[in-house]
């Protein structure tokens, strides 16, 4: 109990969790109620509104996985590919590799495209190995976070939809920092998190699938080997007109969602989108002249996360050591690179709620007193 009381205060500047808004905080204090209770249905109801709004989507199946992002990515692929089946997966990162992982490990027979990380996939070799393989999903990571980098949606969606297959998107990092906009961009499934760019506690992941989707789940020849992540069984407590018992909807989580889910709708996405892009490019701006330069072609560069080549001082102290001091002297997360980029780059995330001028002038001031 004691370690609770003393649980320290932090900006959470890193990858993700970012920090939640108070009123989500609030909200995951009140009572309990129970996962059946007509007043907590219609609370997801509105969570389920809500996350249309934010995906930009009519689609009937769109829900919140009771886990992480990671949930949200296995409920898509394991759903929509049977074993033997063809799937062709983007990889610029740790992301795509997980997904290509998770692909493997449902028996599909996994194409990757592959792009240095730290650049865009090459939209016209996805198209190239659609050609080739002819697959059934084509997926691929927007925001990826291990790097930093954008990928433009709308070309390998074309290439994938001239094929007939169908679309997946991660949409962990860039769900309500950037546009996403499901049913525009004829994606057939994709999901997020919600502890990134919609402020909430980690713990849930919404997803959506297209009637297309839904319907190629529906006549699969196998059962999905996943009992938790099945779609037609998830549907009896999220979709049904009649809800019936599937496990326990993670009650306390939910309600931070909706309080999350409505601070974004009432600041508009168009300003949330604009608030990340001002952040971004004022972060920027003051690491410059510390010595930071930004991974990333200026083109390719994610608003809510920022991946940046550390300076000679940084790499003399030792990264690490810099970011201890960030963390125990200023109460300040920032995230370190992850694979080839470990020991390379700093991770800084300004997602959601830390979008905003003062997170940044905290953590540049943090580092001018660190760095002299
Ligand atoms: C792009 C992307 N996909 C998937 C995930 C996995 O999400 P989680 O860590 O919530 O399981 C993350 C987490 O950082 C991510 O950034």
């Amino acid at each position: 109990m004691s370690i609770l009381k003393t649980l320290p205060e932090r900006l959470l500047l890193g990858p993700g969790p970012s920090n939640a808004h108070p009123a989500v905080l609030e909200a995951m204090s009140r009572p309990l109620i129970g996962h059946l209770d007509p007043e907590f249905l219609a609370l997801l109801d509105r969570v389920k509104d809500g996350l249309r709004s934010v995906f930009a989507t009519t689609n009937g199946m769109t829900l919140p996985i009771s886990a992480t992002g990671s949930a949200g990515m296995e409920t898509v692929l394991v759903n929509l590919l049977e074993p033997g089946e063809a799937v062709v997966i983007g990889v610029n990162g740790v992301f795509g590799g997980r997904m290509a992982e998770v692909a493997r490990r449902a028996g599909a027979d996994v194409t990757t495209v592959d792009a240095t990380w730290g650049t865009r996939l090459d939209a016209s070799e996805v198209a190239e190995a659609i050609a080739l393989v002819r697959p059934k999903v084509v997926a691929f990571v927007h925001a990826e976070t291990s790097t930093g980098v954008c990928q433009p949606v709308e070309e390998i969606s074309s290439a994938a939809r001239e094929a007939d297959a169908m679309i997946v998107l991660d949409c962990v990092t860039s769900l309500a920092g950037l546009p996403v906009e499901l049913d525009r961009w004829g994606i057939d499934a994709a999901y997020s998190g919600t502890q990134k760019c919609l402020s909430c506690s980690p713990g849930l992941s919404p997803v959506s699938f297209s009637e297309r989707a839904v319907e190629a789940v529906r006549n699969r020849r196998t059962p999905v080997q996943s009992w938790f992540l099945d779609l037609s069984l998830l549907a009896g407590y999220y979709g049904g007109e009649k809800r019936v018992y599937h496990h326990t909807a993670p009650i306390t989580a939910t309600y931070g969602l909706a309080a999350g889910l409505d601070r974004v709708l009432d600041e508009g996405l168009e300003a949330r989108f604009v608030r990340h892009a001002e952040a971004a490019a004022r972060l920027i701006e003051g690491l410059e002249p510390l010595g930071f330069t930004p991974l990333v072609d200026e083109a390719d560069r994610l608003p809510m996360l920022t991946s940046v080549n550390l300076p000679k001082q940084v790499r003399t102290i030792g990264e690490a050591a810099v970011r201890g001091r960030l963390l125990d002297e200023f109460g300040i997360e920032v995230g370190a690179g992850l694979g080839p980029l470990a020991g390379e780059i700093w991770r800084i995330g300004l997602m959601g709620e830390n979008a905003r001028p003062e997170p940044v002038d905290r953590l540049l001031e943090a580092l001018h007193k660190i760095l002299g």
